[in-house]
């Protein structure tokens, strides 16, 4: 039989189901187990999911059945999980966003390279049916020289939401509506336009009682030349749907969600992109009303990417720019001053 990787999960909370079930679904990987700081959580999702509950996160790392491991802990600790898990010898995929810090990206992209491990993020929405077909189409140039672009992600949490954890919403563990949940969209924004070269941004905390913003606006110079408009709030009653339009000089695509709303481009007859995940994904009014697709995708290349010796789909440098493309717009809006980016 084909050898299967073994992928425990660290941090057994709302997003571990969906790297759980991923895990399971994959044919080139196995669940290795969960552990979490709280023995009791990783005891549930052993129950639930049929598989072992390590004592602790240095024993499941210490495990010499475990190949790799899932990071789903609080966004603030993935760098010093990370770090852990590669010391001890183990593949990482890490949830978004890879740390809050720039530094603490440079920190385990150095590391991951030192060990020659295999390590990845997870920044599911870049694979959606929609983001890979405008992706082709921006590839082959068929917008023209491209001039503007709109990411607007104005989305609802409650309060109740932020209080759910004590680290939801603290600048140290978790950053506000952009880090959290723009960063899907920002994500998209550069996989579709390239590099950002600066940045000039406003927050407030408009309606939550939390450290970090939940709304947050933006105007980014990418480094093709677009001008881009980013917008991002969990205070938006009732939340919308994510919106991203990217103008170019032949031709404009909004993409509404998943679904490709309208493709005005000069010579091109358009084929609506029927997204499969329209009425499962409503993240913008519930965060776990998300499909688990992104998920399985994801997983099954982590495992293949460590089997195969590649990179995974979405390495740690691609988390590290927008993780910078938001730090810098959270620096900008502090010190009213345009950031230039790296
Ligand atoms: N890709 C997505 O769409 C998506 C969706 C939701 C959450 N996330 C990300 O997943 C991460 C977790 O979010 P969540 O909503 O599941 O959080 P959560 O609070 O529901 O769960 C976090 C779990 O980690 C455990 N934990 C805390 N510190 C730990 C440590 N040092 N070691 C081991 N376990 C620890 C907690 O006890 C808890 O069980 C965040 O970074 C978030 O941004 C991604």
């Amino acid at each position: 039989m084909d050898k299967k990787i073994s992928i425990g999960v660290i941090g057994c909370g709302a997003v571990a189901d969906f790297h759980a079930v991923s895990i399971l679904a994959a044919e080139n990987a196995m669940l290795a187990g969960f552990a979490d700081v709280r023995k009791e959580s990783a005891e549930a999702f052993a129950k639930k999911y049929g598989a072992k509950v390590f004592d602790s996160v240095e024993q499941m790392l210490a495990s010499p059945l475990v190949d790799a491991v899932c990071i789903c802990t609080p966004s603030g600790f993935h760098a010093n999980t990370a770090l852990a898990a590669l010391s001890a010898g183990k593949h990482i995929l890490v949830e978004k966003p890879l740390a809050v810090t720039v530094e603490d990206c440079d920190r385990v992209i150095a590391l991951a390279k030192e060990k020659g491990l295999t390590a990845g993020v997870i920044s599911q929405f870049r694979f959606s049916a929609s983001v890979q077909h405008l992706r082709s189409m921006l590839k082959d140039g068929r917008l023209g020289q491209l001039i503007t672009g709109e990411l607007l992600m104005k989305y609802y949490r409650s309060q109740e939401y932020y209080d759910s954890s004590s680290w939801r919403g603290t600048w140290a563990l978790d950053g506000g509506s952009l880090m959290n949940q723009g960063i899907h969209g920002v994500d998209a924004m550069l996989y579709l336009l390239g590099p950002a070269e600066s940045v000039c941004g406003y927050m407030d905390t408009k309606t939550h009682v939390i450290e970090a913003e939940d709304t947050a606006v933006a105007a980014v110079k990418f480094k093709c030349g677009a001008l881009v408009v980013i917008q991002s709030t969990t205070s938006a009653y009732k939340g919308a749907p994510r919106h991203i339009s990217i103008v170019g000089t032949k031709g404009s695509v909004v993409i509404t969600e998943d679904t490709i709303e309208k493709c005005d481009v000069e010579g091109f007859a358009f084929e609506p992109i029927a997204e499969i995940n329209k009425e499962k994904n409503l993240g913008h009014s519930s965060p776990m009303s998300i499909s688990c697709d992104g998920h399985k995708f994801q997983i099954r290349d982590f495992a293949d990417a460590i089997l195969t010796g590649r990179a995974p789909a979405v390495p740690l440098t691609e988390s590290r720019r927008a993780v910078a493309l938001i730090q810098g717009v959270y620096e900008s809006a502090r010190t009213g001053k345009k950031i230039v980016l790296e």
